[in-house]
């Protein structure tokens, strides 16, 4: 039987307190209806279609690649009438999923349970048994063990409040049910809306056995509310995709300090220090070592490239056996081929280093493309703007730049050039000589310092 899934996103999660729509706060760096749709997109389905409402415009605005059915819910009466919302579009014959765009963690493995469970004739609830159970519709079981109906927190008696199985929200049903169903919902609750959980006694009412299943982990089915609950499902994400990562063979001095907000693809023997953030897609090879308090942002790495404490790289490809740190900052659009050596404060944007090529100390190189071997002094500075454009610089192999230098940019060093040390180039440089700019040495020796008066 063909499948639809509904993911409701409609609500305005009031308690997060915040400018920007719920489903759209970030988990691993990912906002919530990502998750979810991910996690609906490796489902064998025929239609995706979500629910929004508060922010229509911003979540729909994120997600312009997705094929989604994107369905408006005017104003929020409860989730009953949020899938009543979507059910015009779904045709006569298929099954329906609901998911909650604000439940961003369920598994793939948790649904398929619900499907194990649930025949396609059939109504089935992904339930789940909690010590705090505070906040989430109750399952009424009865005598037999049968699901008998759900009560919201709410309006339950304080003995239903009692009870530990709880209501996930993930429901399977099939469609010509709901539009039995979901038509004759009535608000007569505490919350005056329109609960999808109500469809459980119309089931009952016409003999119908309500199916459960439980999810693999309980993590999996919290909910976002609050900034709270967004925090703690962080830590749970980040300690279950460390787990991945360890089980691939990714050494971490400690565990519960990394964060990886988008992807890391590591080969063998990578080890990772303390409190490491990555962001984005990061592809590191064998061997490598992030030291501690790093932040890499979409990075390739060779193999056994040494990125040293206090180190921030940004779409950047270093080469194998580099070494970057520790303290340096490489920018957007830099290219470093094997063996550099990149050190302390120094700056590059969007530069190419050739291999063997060192910059170990308290450096900027923007805009330049620096052969092999070059030796740059501590405290070269690539002038590379002029306050309105920018200009490149070309340095050949071999060269040395002495200390303290400014390269006024646009110039060009020769291969095997040597720059005299504080050398404010202005003109190319020829290859294989010395060039430099120094203001004559003198002596004063009468001169005497001031004294304080
Ligand atoms: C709901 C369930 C409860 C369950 C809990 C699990 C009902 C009546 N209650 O309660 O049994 O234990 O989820 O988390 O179903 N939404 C809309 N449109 C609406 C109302 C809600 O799209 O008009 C969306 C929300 O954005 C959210 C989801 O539906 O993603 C759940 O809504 P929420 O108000 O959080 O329901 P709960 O009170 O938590
Ligand atoms: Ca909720």
């Amino acid at each position: 039987m063909n499948l639809s899934i509904v993911v409701l996103a409609a609500g305005q999660g009031k308690r997060m307190r915040s400018s920007i729509p719920k489903v759209l706060h970030g988990v691993g760096g990912i906002p919530l209806l990502s998750h979810v749709l991910k996690t609906a997109q490796s489902l064998e389905y025929t239609q995706l279609l979500v629910v929004v409402g508060h922010h229509a415009e911003t979540v729909i605005q994120t997600f312009p690649q997705t094929p989604i059915e994107w369905i408006l819910q005017i104003t929020q009466q409860g989730t009953g009438h949020a899938v009543l919302q979507a059910l015009d579009k779904i045709p006569e014959t298929h099954r329906v999923l609901v998911l909650y765009g604000d439940v961003p963690l369920i598994t793939v493995q948790s649904l398929e349970r619900l499907f194990s469970a649930t025949a396609e004739h059939e109504l089935g609830f992904l339930t789940a048994t909690l010590k705090n159970a505070s906040g989430f519709g109750r399952i009424v079981r009865n005598r037999a063990g049968h699901i008998e109906r759900i009560i919201e927190d709410k309006d339950a008696s304080p003995a239903q409040q009692n009870i530990q199985e709880i209501n996930t929200g993930i429901i399977l049903a099939p469609r010509s049910c709901l539009a039995r169903w979901l038509p004759n919902l009535a608000p007569h609750n505490q919350q005056s809306e329109y609960y999808l959980t109500d469809i459980v006694e119309m089931a009952v009412a016409e003999g119908m056995m309500v199916r459960s299943a439980n999810p693999i982990s309980v993590e999996e089915i919290l909910g976002v509310n609050d900034c709270a609950e967004l925090a703690m499902l962080e830590r749970f994400y980040q300690k279950k995709q460390v787990e991945i990562l360890m089980q691939s063979g990714v050494r971490f001095l400690d565990p519960a300090r990394f964060d990886l907000r988008g992807s890391l693809t590591a080969s063998l023997d990578v080890v990772l220090d303390v409190n490491v953030v990555l962001e984005g897609n990061n592809v590191m090879g064998p061997g490598c070592v992030i030291g501690p308090h790093c932040y890499l942002k979409n990075v390739t790495l060779g193999k056994a490239v040494q990125v040293l404490s206090h180190t921030v790289i940004e779409s950047a490809v270093i080469g194998d056996h580099s070494i970057i740190g520790p303290f340096a900052r490489i920018r957007p659009d830099t290219e470093l081929a094997q063996h550099v050596h990149v050190g302390n404060f120094v700056e590059i944007k969007k530069s190419m280093l050739g291999a063997f090529t060192k910059a170990n100390h308290l450096t900027y190189l923007g805009d330049a493309t620096i052969g092999q071997s070059v030796n740059i002094g501590a405290g070269t500075i690539t002038c590379n703007y002029d306050g309105a454009n920018k200009h490149p610089t070309y340095i050949g192999d071999h060269a040395f730049i002495g200390s303290g230098t400014q390269l006024v940019a646009p110039v060009e060093i020769g291969a095997h050039a040597t720059i005299g040390a504080g050398t404010t180039l202005t003109e190319n440089a020829p290859p294989g000589v010395l060039t430099l700019s120094r203001v004559k040495q003198k002596t004063v020796r009468h001169w005497k310092r001031p004294v304080k008066e």
